[in-house]
């Protein structure tokens, strides 16, 4: 809920940061606040040269007179319009630009947080902090911050203009200033109000879209469509009705302020209008008196606009701040060891870890895995199989003991070259929008098409790609939905087979497949492992009896160790898992040869 709370109007705190943003455009903002100055100069030039048009020149009937005050007027309109097109052009430019560097900050510091931060934060809420916060600021920047000098001096200079030509007239036409002040305090409050429900409205549709979308195979086979809908609906009424309220406020808000400058300019006829017949008051200056007092509102309403702009812009700023000062966990170490030789070697080291707090998810786990040995890790659902993968490859960092890989502790290593190390390949594949061949050497232009290639035929996957309708140029359609699981499998191995790494680690790579593909797999992972240090996970047993080694792990803690055979003779718990998943083949089997 944290998306829908507004603090407080103003931060000088915030604001400084904020203004940090225009530092690198500070000439250009220079020149757009001249011109701003200048323009609102130049406007408030006109009504003057329309009193002493009228005093001077329509009264003494001085044609020639009147010809020169309209080209002077024609000349100030020209120029107030070029400063202002000045004014806005460059306050657009320096508002994208700003938004442009604030967009690759937020995305830069992204891809530093670690994974513990993308436990806690929902993909919607931090794709909120990417585009729409960082709208709110440019609102701020191009509307906000320069126009605000332009309304602070407008009002300014018409006070003191009017004040000058006729002290008591201006008091007069000040007189409804206190209406004002009322108005836009009624007006502000309420947008507020209404600002603060429109958006936790759209926070709720976009959380229940996003959960809606992607599920919607699941909403379609349990038929929830018209539940869904009605449910939608009600949110999406929420929503309209909101906006509704706050047109309302605005409905209400503009007229009142025509009709309470409209007020004042029949107190100056009122007023003004006796003094001129007393002669007391010139009838130009009448006329500038009420050109004036009606430019006199526009700011005012201006700004109280600008104030929610302002309110908007302090609560995005804080959301975006908050993300940004986010403290990189899983850091590279200030002064980073190189690991060695390099020959894939790892050890964990007494090692314990939590996800939350003492909540241990490993305890105290040891082992070994010499260069070029495969190593398995079996254990029931939840034993810590994963979390071991995520802290080898500093996903997250260990919270007691240490891993070492080729004999240095993972901490002291340069993150990229840690990483530099490892293949990964996950059960649930990870595909990027673009083609078969750039999901298979993701942007690495050191591996050629000849690579990517014998990766793709050495691990199987270049049968079915062969047969895909522009073979490796095919596209991946979004999170990879046009594959099937075996093939993204495959192609996951051709992905780690091209980048060639020290240490393979596969988590579940033999799940879900029918037999035919998982014997392809089985054997793409013989080529895969060819020589390379592997740690593989595995749920089935009968994939891993030549393995070098298998680790098995119970709630946390490394139980047994040895090989197949070894683990077996000693009849713990990977015999008893053995039993369980031989009998249950078994079963399998009587009921197959039953069916037929
Ligand atoms: N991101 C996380 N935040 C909090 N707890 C987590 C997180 N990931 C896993 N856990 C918890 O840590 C424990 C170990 O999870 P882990 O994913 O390592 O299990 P696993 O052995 O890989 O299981 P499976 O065989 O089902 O994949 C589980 O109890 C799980 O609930
Ligand atoms: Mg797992």
């Amino acid at each position: 809920m944290e998306d829908e709370i507004l603090g407080k109007a103003y931060d000088g705190r915030l604001m400084r940061r904020l203004l940090a943003y225009l530092r690198p455009y500070r000439g250009q903002a220079i020149v757009a606040l001249v011109a701003t100055i200048a323009a609102s100069a130049l406007a408030l030039v006109q009504p003057y040269l329309m009193k002493v048009a009228i005093d001077r020149y329509i009264a003494q009937g001085d044609l020639a007179g009147l010809n020169t005050i309209a080209v002077l007027f024609l000349l100030v309109l020209v120029g107030s319009l070029a400063f202002e097109y000045v004014q806005t052009f460059i306050m657009q430019m320096i508002g994208q630009r700003i938004m442009f560097d604030m967009r690759m900050q937020i995305y830069g510091h992204l891809q530093r947080l670690d994974l513990r931060f993308y436990d806690r934060n929902p993909v919607g809420r931090l794709m909120t902090r990417v585009t729409t916060d960082v709208d709110v600021l440019n609102d701020l920047f191009t509307s906000g911050v320069i126009a605000v000098f332009d309304d602070v001096f407008t009002l300014a200079g018409i006070m003191v203009v009017l004040l000058v030509m006729n002290w008591k007239l201006a008091l007069v036409s000040f007189s409804v200033l206190p209406l004002i002040v009322l108005v836009t305090q009624w007006f502000r409050r309420n947008v507020r109000d209404s600002y603060r429900t429109v958006r936790v409205w759209i926070a709720r549709i976009n959380a229940y879209l996003q959960e809606n979308i992607s599920g919607m195979s699941t909403v379609q086979l349990f038929r929830r469509e018209a539940q869904n809908y009605a449910r939608f609906d009600e949110i999406d009424r929420g929503h309209r009705d909101a906006n509704v309220a706050s047109i309302f406020y605005y409905a209400v808000f503009y007229p009142a302020i025509e009709v309470v400058g409209a007020l004042a300019a029949s107190l100056i006829i009122w007023y003004g209008g006796g003094r001129v017949i007393q002669g007391a008051l010139t009838l130009g200056s009448l006329v500038a008196f009420i050109q004036y007092s009606s430019r006199f509102y526009r700011p005012i309403s201006d700004m109280s606009e600008k104030f929610n702009l302002l309110q908007a812009a302090m609560a995005s700023s804080e959301r975006i701040f908050a993300l940004l000062d986010t403290r990189v966990v899983v850091e590279n170490p200030a002064a980073p060891r190189q690991a060695a030789g390099g020959s894939g070697h790892i050890v964990f080291d007494h090692v314990w870890f939590a996800y939350r707090g003492e909540d241990w998810v490993l305890r105290d786990v040891s082992f070994e895995v010499a260069p070029g040995e495969r190593v398995a890790i079996v254990g029931a659902t939840g034993a810590g199989k994963s979390t071991i993968v995520n802290l080898l490859l500093r996903f997250y960092d260990v919270g007691r003991g240490r891993i070492l890989v080729d004999g240095v502790d993972i901490r002291e290593m340069e993150l990229d070259a840690l990483r530099r190390l490892f293949s990964l390949v996950l059960q649930d594949v990870q595909l990027f929008s673009g083609t078969i061949a750039s999901n298979i050497r993701l942007g690495n232009t050191d591996i050629t098409d000849a690579q990517v290639r014998s990766a793709a035929d050495a691990v199987h996957a270049g049968r079915f790609i062969d047969r895909l309708p522009q073979g490796f140029d095919t596209a991946v359609a979004e999170r990879g939905a046009t594959l099937s699981v075996g093939q993204k499998q495959l192609l996951s191995f051709a992905r780690a087979l091209a980048f060639a790494p020290q240490i393979l680690v596969l988590d579940e790579a033999t799940s879900s497949v029918d037999t035919e593909t998982e014997l392809l797999i089985r054997d793409a992972l013989r080529v895969l492992m060819g020589g390379r240090t592997t740690v593989a996970i595995a749920h089935r047993l009968s994939t891993i009896q030549d393995m070098d080694k298998i680790l098995v792990l119970h709630k946390g803690e490394v139980r047994e160790s040895g090989s197949h055979q070894q683990l077996l003779a000693a009849r713990g718990i990977y015999y008893r898992l053995y039993q369980l998943q031989y009998r249950d083949q078994e079963l399998r089997a009587v009921a197959r040869t039953d069916a037929r």
